[in-house]
């Protein structure tokens, strides 16, 4: 019943078909306004003119590494790893994985043979042990999820890898698919052994057709050789994988609107309780679970939950994978242990701008808070970031420098916000848009009506703040608080006569 409805409705159906504006745009011919591109604009003007100009807006085609980007073109951005262990990036840095057989050799599929040994509850013992937070956003104890889908009494469940990665400046989890993509198959496989899952999708988003290429050749392959499928390692558990991909919307990475998107709904975000754990995908519990979160999991498996825990700090355990863009003198993907600083980060990593002063920086995607220069000694970790207004987020970096006036990157962000929201929450549907307005105006025009402008800004802040049902209007009001908390002046300066 499921696989039908989807074939049926899938993501054309007409209720939702507004919702979606890449259905028919050709990736390949794209120019990207993400924020990494507005932020590297001054690098390539005409790339970045033609991004304006393009009637259908591409939010972010994971090259921010070579921003401003193009769908023509492509490279591979520096792939490393700053921890003691690499985990995520391993098989990545030595060059990818895309063929089964190079896979298994360098250990592939041992973390899946080792947990169908086990039962259920041990497995799901390992990763709450292993202290692994989701990788998609919110920080979630993967481990609690797990055993919230377990612990439901139903005969259907599954598991949903959340590829949709639509946060602008972040690519990771483009890379793990394009170059590994049997380590998300593998983990999928675990995760539906431990829960109890006999079905799974991948929501892709269009903007990864090599992606999409990669898994589609790795689910083949891996159900040849019976690590997919009916019986799988030659036990009684079966499970299979399809792929669905997004047509553009960037709310579909929210997980309720994705449970919605697969469904062929209206992606609109739905309130919780109950979870998807509980009641998920065709009202069944569902374990939704990001790229990378997963792909963490095979490592534990083999290697111990206190391995995975002895790396990283406080309660940010393991590694992270953050992506920097082109502003840097070295943009590329590093793989770095919880713990480091931002400096560690954007100095020593990234090291600094190629040219110019850093302003500041975007972590963890553009809803969450700047991180200005004088609080770069703060360490990557979910409770530290969120306590300085950032976030962990997906692991993005976007730097920019002191060419980019706040203003126009509020403009910008809140345009992108407006653009992308579900329409469920006043603020987030109207007001994002009253900002976004009222900054085009400061911006084209200046400032006709300074202190009741500021005022209003203010409000719809602080509305966005209480009353938003998801991440997209929390994160914008964490956004603005990040500028009145640390750009006061040049805000201010928006607002005089
Ligand atoms: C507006 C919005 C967009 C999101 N986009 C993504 C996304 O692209 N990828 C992702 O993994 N999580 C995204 N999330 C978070 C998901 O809702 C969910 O928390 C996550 O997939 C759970 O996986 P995790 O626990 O492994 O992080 C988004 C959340 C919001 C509010
Ligand atoms: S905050 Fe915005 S995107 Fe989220 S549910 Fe409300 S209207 Fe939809």
């Amino acid at each position: 019943m499921a696989d039908n409805s989807i074939q049926k409705a899938g993501l054309n159906n007409n209720h939702a078909k507004s919702f979606y504006h890449l259905t028919n745009f050709d990736i390949n011919k794209s120019y990207c306004s993400g924020t990494a591109c507005l932020a590297s604009r001054r690098l390539n003007q005409t790339c970045w003119k033609k991004a304006l100009e393009q009637t259908v807006r591409v939010h972010c085609l994971g090259k921010c590494y070579m921003s401003p980007a193009c769908g023509q073109l492509d490279s591979r951005p520096i792939i490393k790893c700053h921890s003691s262990k690499p985990i995520v990036l391993k098989r990545i840095i030595e060059g990818g994985f895309t063929n089964i057989g190079r896979y298994v050799k360098s250990g592939g599929f041992l973390g899946l043979k080792k947990t169908l040994s086990m039962i259920p509850e041990e497995v799901i013992r390992i990763i709450e042990q292993s202290g692994l937070r989701g990788r998609g956003g919110a920080g979630f104890p993967a481990g609690k999820k797990w055993r919230s889908v377990f612990s439901q009494k139903s005969k259907e469940k599954f598991v949903i890898a959340n590829a949709d990665e639509g946060d602008p400046g972040a690519y990771t989890d483009r890379f793990i698919m394009e170059e590994d993509p049997y380590s998300l198959i593998e983990s999928m496989v675990i995760a539906a052994y431990a829960v109890g899952a006999s079905k799974g999708y991948i929501y892709l988003r269009k903007e990864y057709p090599k992606a999409h290429t990669a898994l589609q050749q790795a689910l083949l392959l891996s159900k040849r050789n019976s690590f997919l499928g009916e019986n799988i390692f030659g036990t009684k558990f079966s499970f299979e994988i399809k792929i669905v991909v997004g047509q553009g919307s960037y709310v579909c990475g929210e997980e309720t609107a994705l449970i919605n998107s697969i469904e062929g709904k209206r992606p609109e975000v739905m309130a919780r309780p109950p979870y998807p754990t509980e009641s998920g995908l065709f009202g069944k519990p569902t374990l939704v679970n990001n790229v990378e979160t997963f792909v963490n999991i095979p490592w534990i498996i083999v290697n111990g939950a206190g391995a995975y825990s002895s790396i990283g700090f406080s309660n940010s355990k393991g590694t992270k994978v953050v992506s920097l863009n082109s502003l840097f003198r070295n943009p590329g993907l590093y793989e770095i242990e919880f713990g480091v600083s931002l400096r560690t980060i954007i100095e020593e990593l990234g090291g600094e701008l190629q040219e110019g002063r850093i302003k500041g920086v975007i972590v963890g995607g553009p809803l969450a808070g700047i991180v200005p220069p004088h609080m770069f000694d703060t360490k990557f970790g979910f409770e530290e970031l969120r306590q300085i207004g950032s976030s962990v987020g997906h692991g993005g970096v976007i730097v920019f420098d002191t060419g980019t006036p706040i203003a126009e990157l509020i403009q910008h962000i809140f345009d992108f916000s407006s653009g992308e929201s579900c329409g469920k929450c006043t603020p987030c549907r109207v007001g994002s848009r009253s900002i976004e307005t009222m900054f085009s105006s400061i911006l084209e025009i200046g400032n006709s009506d300074g202190a009741a402008s500021r005022k209003q800004f203010e409000e719809i802040v602080s509305a966005l703040e209480s009353t938003s049902l998801c991440g997209l209007g929390t994160g914008l009001a964490d956004f603005a608080k990040s500028v009145f908390r640390y750009y006061e002046k040049e805000l201010s300066e928006c607002f005089k006569w």
